[in-house]
């Protein structure tokens, strides 16, 4: 089946109606379907928007952030406008004390930290500058205003589908930015003109995310999956600030829907969560490696049932040891 043929041009065209409709989209927004995962972003979004002797401003907000901060500066002067580091990245830094320049290409932040299961409740006012974020963790988690930023990207492996995939969403004004050196099927202008199809784009992927967005939208869409995603944390958020026994550092208005971090007040019993959990069927919990710990990530895939299974597991587990 040639990506250029028919067929292929009405599986990609579904897809791509369908994710418009689910976020909302205005007109003047492009959706591209890019490769290379959002670690790929990380460098093209300062090919593509920061001119060579401008300045973009960044939100240290955790380990995703950092990792893209440290690869933008590989392109250009970078300021970091808020850090959450003197607090661990355990809560995110107040937004009065954000230092946002006006003079910036673009401000980055990071909507949902993955790996330290934080998450803003609120998006920063950047005024003209365009409002840039990785939203790899909780795009497809519930809606979101797309006016409110110039660019979205996201890796597709948590919400939309397999790994290597990753959407772009760019305001039209933003596309004419890119350096001339940017590789052409990486500058976001070419890949607007040509549908996503400057190559051979991820067909197989792509027609998978098309299945997705179906699915969402037989579901009720992305209001649904807010209110799904809200009961599924709640619950064990609820069980984990039930007394001493669980902890979790985040404040309850930083915490991730996505991502849900904790901790045992022993942390020596961590490793038998571990092993009695997965003995249960209940894999996947141990922390990112740069935070330790324990883990729930809870994506829309996750359903309701996983999450009180995690529940009455967390109850015996304190039953047992507490
Ligand atoms: C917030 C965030 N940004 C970036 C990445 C990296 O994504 P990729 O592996 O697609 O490069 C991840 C991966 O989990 C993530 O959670």
């Amino acid at each position: 089946m040639p990506f250029t043929g028919e067929h292929f041009r009405s599986i990609f065209a579904a897809a791509r109606t369908r994710l418009r409709d689910l976020l909302c989209l205005p007109a003047n927004y492009r959706i591209l379907f890019m490769q290379g995962g959002a670690s790929a972003q990380f460098s093209l979004l300062p090919l593509n928007l920061l001119p060579r002797d401008g300045v973009a401003d960044y939100v240290e907000s955790g380990h995703w952030a950092r990792r893209a901060i440290s690869e933008a500066r590989r392109y250009g002067i970078i300021t970091v406008a808020a850090s959450g580091a003197d607090f661990g990245f355990n809560r995110l830094p107040d937004p009065c004390s954000w230092r946002l320049r006006t003079d910036a290409a673009y401000c980055h932040i990071t909507p949902n930290e993955t790996a330290n299961g934080l998450e803003y409740p609120l998006l920063p006012e950047t005024g003209e500058v365009p409002l840039v974020a990785d939203m790899t963790s909780s795009f497809l988690s519930r809606p979101f205003d797309m006016t409110r930023f110039g660019l979205v990207y996201a890796g597709a492996q948590k919400n939309i589908g397999p790994a290597g995939l990753t959407i772009v969403i760019v305001r039209e004004d933003l596309l004419d930015r890119a350096r001339a050196e940017t590789p052409t099927v990486f500058t976001y202008r070419v890949q607007a003109k040509s549908d996503s199809m400057v190559n051979t784009p991820l067909t197989y992927a792509i027609y998978l995310a098309g299945l997705v967005f179906e699915w969402l939208e037989s579901e009720g869409g992305l209001v649904e999956m807010a209110r799904r995603n809200g009961r599924k944390s709640r619950a064990v958020y609820d069980e984990i600030d039930r007394d001493g026994f669980y902890h979790c550092r985040i404040p309850p208005s930083h915490r991730s829907r996505m991502n849900v971090c904790f901790g045992l007040a022993d942390p020596a019993l961590e490793e038998r969560f571990l092993s009695e959990g997965a003995s249960e069927g209940l894999i996947n919990l141990k922390g990112h490696n740069v935070y330790g710990a324990l883990r729930a990530s809870l994506y829309n895939a996750m359903p309701e049932a996983g999450v009180a299974a995690l529940v009455e597991f967390m109850v015996q587990f304190r039953q047992r040891y507490g």
